[in-house]
């Protein structure tokens, strides 16, 4: 197994960062990063698992070794036999969105919100992903995971993995321990697809899309929204939401609600509510701001607040630096402390 020595991120991250690698493999099979754990080099030093680099932000060189998830494979692995649900399992290193596609052309319904979302499939778990009112959880079955420190192949079924939003057991409790390999999902056929998220059924009017949806109808849509709102990173780098959307009392959104009319809020369980985000930093002052030389080489996108920009020239330091005048930003304003969503390394 080649181990290479030295290598530039810039590909393998969607800021764009021009980080290097002490040391860079590829693994195609559980087998093979079985194989890589035990080199010398690989045991002594700090790993990084990397799938698409969608969701992270390389503030300096890392000095250990990245693992870079290649492992492929998408099929139906069981039908029940009315066959209205199916399970579909999924290699790690495939495309997120190759799934959904995959799904679609089966027949097989559930993951058409969460089209277009970048990175791989190996990571989705990682932060639950979710978009457009769905989330991984709601079609997850259960996942193959090999533990970094004995190899052997561990399956966590949904209650293991603490799924939350924007959250698992991966992220805290077992963070860096687990390497996932495959994730399966229960999918449906007859599934009435979700249009319930406000956009949905806007947009599908907007497309000339009448009557009753179908979940390719639904993928179009939000493909559309999503096009229309979140830069391309092969344009302009960025991680999505560089922020999660935080949490606050009831009392305090009453308090900001009567200052502020126009401030939304969404109750989630246990009595508080989700404030977005992209609202506050807006409000803050801090959308479509430019930093750095010329016209700017990092700064907040001008049609999302929510996300962090990185046009070329800019190192990760000052875009973590960005994010934290933000956090201060907000939180003199309104109270509120902001947490990133992207892992900062
Ligand atoms: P990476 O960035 O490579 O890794 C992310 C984290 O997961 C790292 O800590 C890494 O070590 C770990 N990891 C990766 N693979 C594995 C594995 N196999 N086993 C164990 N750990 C692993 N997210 C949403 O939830 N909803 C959205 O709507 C959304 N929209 C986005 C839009 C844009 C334009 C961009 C750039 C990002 C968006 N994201 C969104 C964030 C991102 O796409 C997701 O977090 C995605 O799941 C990251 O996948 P990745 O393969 O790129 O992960
Ligand atoms: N808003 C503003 N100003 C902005 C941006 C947003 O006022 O500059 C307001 C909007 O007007 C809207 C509200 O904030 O009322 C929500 O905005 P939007 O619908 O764009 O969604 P979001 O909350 O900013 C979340 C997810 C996205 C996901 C979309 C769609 C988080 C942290 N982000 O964004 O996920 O795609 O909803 O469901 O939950 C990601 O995680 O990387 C990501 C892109």
């Amino acid at each position: 197994m080649l181990l290479e020595e030295y290598v530039s991120l810039r590909p393998y991250n969607t800021f764009g960062l021009d980080v290097t690698a002490r040391y860079f493999a590829r693994f195609a099979s559980a087998d093979a990063l079985r194989e890589l754990l035990q080199r010398p080099e690989v045991q002594a030093a700090n790993k990084l698992i990397l799938g698409g680099g969608s969701n992270l932000l390389f503030t300096q060189d890392f000095a250990g070794v990245v693992l870079k998830n290649e492992i492929q494979g998408l099929e139906i692995i069981n039908e029940t036999t009315d066959s209205q649900t199916a399970l579909v399992r999924a290699g790690a290193g495939e495309g997120w969105h190759g799934l959904v596609e995959f799904a679609l052309e089966n027949n097989l319904n559930g993951l058409e919100n969460l089209s277009l979302i970048p990175g791989t499939v190996g990571a989705a778990p990682l932060q639950n992903i979710g978009a457009y009112g769905a989330e991984l959880r709601d079609t997850f079955e259960r996942l193959e995971a090999v533990e970094i420190s004995s190899g052997e192949l561990r399956v966590f079924g949904a209650a293991e993995c603490g799924f939350g939003y924007r959250e698992s057991v991966f992220k805290t409790t077992l963070k860096n321990q687990f390497v996932v390999a495959a994730v399966v999902l229960r999918l449906h056929r007859l599934a009435r697809p979700n249009v319930r998220y406000g956009a949905i059924a806007d947009t599908l009017a907007e497309l000339g899309i009448a009557g009753e949806p179908t979940p390719a109808d639904v993928s179009r849509a939000v493909m559309h929204i999503r096009r229309s709102k979140l830069p391309d990173p092969a344009q302009i780098g960025n991680a999505g939401s560089f922020f999660k959307n935080p949490e606050i009392s009831q009392s305090q959104y009453n308090a900001l609600k009567a200052q502020h009319p126009d401030l939304l809020g969404y109750p989630v369980p246990g009595g508080a509510v989700k404030v977005p985000a992209g609202w506050l930093i807006e409000r803050a002052g801090f959308k479509g701001l430019r930093r750095g030389a010329g016209a700017g080489t990092h700064g907040v996108h001008d049609r999302q607040a929510l996300v962090l920009v990185h046009h070329g020239g800019a190192t990760g330091g000052e875009i973590a630096a960005l994010a934290r005048d933000i956090i201060v930003g907000v939180s003199q304003q309104f109270g509120i402390e902001l947490h990133p969503e992207v892992n900062i390394l």
